[in-house]
């Protein structure tokens, strides 16, 4: 069972924006969640804490089954601060005026106003002790600007998706140590969880009901939510999945320094789109195709004017001169698709927009026969598909509702697979990302693999034999396609050098590329003498 210090608790409770003067100092309450919850005969695996000292996880394995849960260990309200909870709870909703500006920190601004209100009614409302106001005022935060029951979920940097199949059934998790973990958390009635849904679905500034019980949206801090309402579509009741977003998201480097791509693969992909080659991300569900897609666009000179197309925002680009745009689903009844702008349309619409790259987040249906037609005249593309591997991707391509014209196929140049696999590292078994091979189309059903990942020792062997994209590149620039091989070395080089120096954010090895396709053999030179290398910062911090 863990046990909190004195130490760290203070330490958790100065974070707060809140400050509570102790009256008296061996009053000073130290707020400890309570684990009951663990059954005997469980082993603790590991322990950490999410929001201190309100919340922590704690891991443990069932030594029989081998079995992991997920253990949430939040401090409860007792049924005397319960009631001051529900009244305190109307009063800030009554009294909390509207900010006057856009407020950048809802909790911040959340935190502040309500301690104002909680001082003003405290006497009122009883005595109660320092400790329990710090605890109605979480929760109050908690259940009011934050995401309720799952708040402290969303705050584990360790969960990728948190997924609730119904009522009274556990909420699931994927983690990244422990993969797949049944959590202690479970909405107990259908009111509870339809609550918590609706709230969610506002927070994402979009509407859910028995009418319209299918929603995909985005919380904010980018979270993608998915959403099946009521018993409508769902038997077992609401369900949702939010796919949390990383703040710090994965740069190439990242994708690099973790195994995913190998250096002369990104080295490969840069020099390609630099001549505006399509390229195509394949993978089952959570294998990494969104982030190996984002991370790539990177790679993309600069200047150029790109286009995202997605039905949840998830893409986060360092280009300036970059337009997202977002699908929206219908608002009309009866089988009207009044009021819809699709992935189609958004496509479409694109193309009077000029753009260099059009991205498509994923593509699934019409609207892989318009990314089609803008590759046919001369856009890049970047797309990623559901799909297990190149044959089944074309199948589907050339089939209904994408129907792409096989002889439109070799206008996608390349296509990539990730996976998600299992690798035994330093003696524990992990589950990784890998690419798995990545084939150039050449023709319709006739690829040309320039990389593949070899299991046994976990590396990307490569092979421009037979490329002949890089052989159609060195023909346009009039240099023999050696010459773009040495090109791929230099860039590879240049990789390498960011990973020696631990220049990793997404923005600085934006900054880093920018610099190089600003000034490429200066740039190289330098970092070949070890000179110092200061690259102006075309990404500015926000
Ligand atoms: N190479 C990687 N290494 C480790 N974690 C990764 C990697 N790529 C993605 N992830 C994590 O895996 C989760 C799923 O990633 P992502 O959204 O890119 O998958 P996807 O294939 O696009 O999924 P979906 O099919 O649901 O759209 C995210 O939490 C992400 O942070
Ligand atoms: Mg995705």
């Amino acid at each position: 069972m863990p046990k909190l210090h004195l130490k760290e608790s203070l330490a958790g409770l100065k974070k707060l924006k809140i400050k509570i003067n102790f009256k008296n100092k061996d009053e000073a309450p130290v707020p400890q969640p309570t684990l009951k919850t663990v059954p005997k005969g469980l082993k603790v695996v590991d322990k950490y804490p999410l929001y201190e000292p309100f919340s922590h996880v704690v891991i443990v394995q069932n030594p029989k089954t081998g079995e992991h849960k997920y253990i949430l260990d939040e401090l409860q309200l007792d049924p005397l601060e319960r009631g001051v909870y529900t009244r305190i709870l109307e009063i800030l909703l009554a009294e909390i005026e509207s900010p006057k500006e856009e407020i950048l920190d809802p909790r911040k601004f959340f935190a502040e106003e309500a301690k104002k209100i909680v001082d003003k009614y405290r006497i009122s409302l009883g005595w109660l002790p320092d400790v329990s106001w710090y605890k109605i005022l979480y929760h109050a935060e908690r259940d009011l600007v934050g995401f309720g029951k799952i708040d402290s979920l969303m705050r584990d940097p360790n969960i990728e998706d948190i997924s609730c199949d119904g009522v009274n059934k556990s909420v699931y998790i994927w983690h990244r140590n422990f993969e797949s973990l049944e959590t202690n958390l479970q909405f107990d009635d259908d009111e509870t969880l339809d609550n918590t849904v609706v709230k969610l679905v506002h927070m994402a500034g979009k509407h859910v009901s028995s009418a319209f019980p299918i929603v995909d949206a985005s919380l904010p801090g980018k979270h993608r939510l998915a959403v099946c309402y009521r018993r409508e579509i769902t038997p077992f009741g609401t369900a949702f999945t939010i796919r949390k977003f990383r703040e710090d998201p994965y740069s190439i480097i990242d994708l690099i320094n973790i195994g995913t791509f190998s250096d002369e693969m990104a080295a490969y992909f840069w020099v390609c789109l630099e001549n505006r080659a399509s390229i195509m991300v394949l993978g089952g569900t959570a294998a990494g195709k969104t982030t190996a897609l984002n991370a790539m666009a990177c790679l993309i000179r600069p200047g150029s004017k790109i286009i995202t197309i997605e039905e949840t925002a998830e893409l986060n680009l360092s280009h300036e001169n970059w337009v997202s745009l977002i699908s929206r689903q219908s608002y009309g009844l009866g089988g009207s698709n009044v009021g819809e702008v699709a992935l189609f349309d958004l496509v479409k619409t694109s193309m009077r927009h000029r753009p260099d790259m059009l991205i498509v987040g994923e593509i699934r249906g019409q609207e892989a026969y318009v990314l089609f037609q803008a590759l046919a005249t001369g856009h890049g593309g970047m797309a990623t598909m559901h799909a297990e591997n190149l044959d089944s991707a074309v199948k589907r391509l050339t089939s209904k509702p994408m129907e792409i014209s096989p002889s439109y196929i070799p206008l996608m140049n390349i296509v990539l697979s990730i996976q998600r696999i299992h690798l035994v590292k330093n003696g524990e078994k992990k589950a990784y990302r890998r690419v798995m091979n990545v084939n150039e189309i050449n023709e319709y059903e006739n690829y040309r693999q320039s990389f593949k990942w070899n299991p046994t020792k976990d590396i990307q062997e490569v092979d421009f034999e037979k490329s002949v994209l890089l052989t159609n590149i060195a023909e346009r620039q009039g240099v023999t396609k050696e010459a773009i091989i040495e090109e791929i070395g230099r860039r590879k080089y240049v990789l390498q050098w960011m990973r020696e120096k631990n220049i990793r954010s997404y923005k600085d090895v934006a900054n880093i590329i920018a610099e190089y396709y600003a000034r490429p053999k200066d740039f190289y030179k330098k970092i070949l003498s070890g000179e110092e290398v200061k690259p102006i910062a075309v990404i500015k911090d926000t």
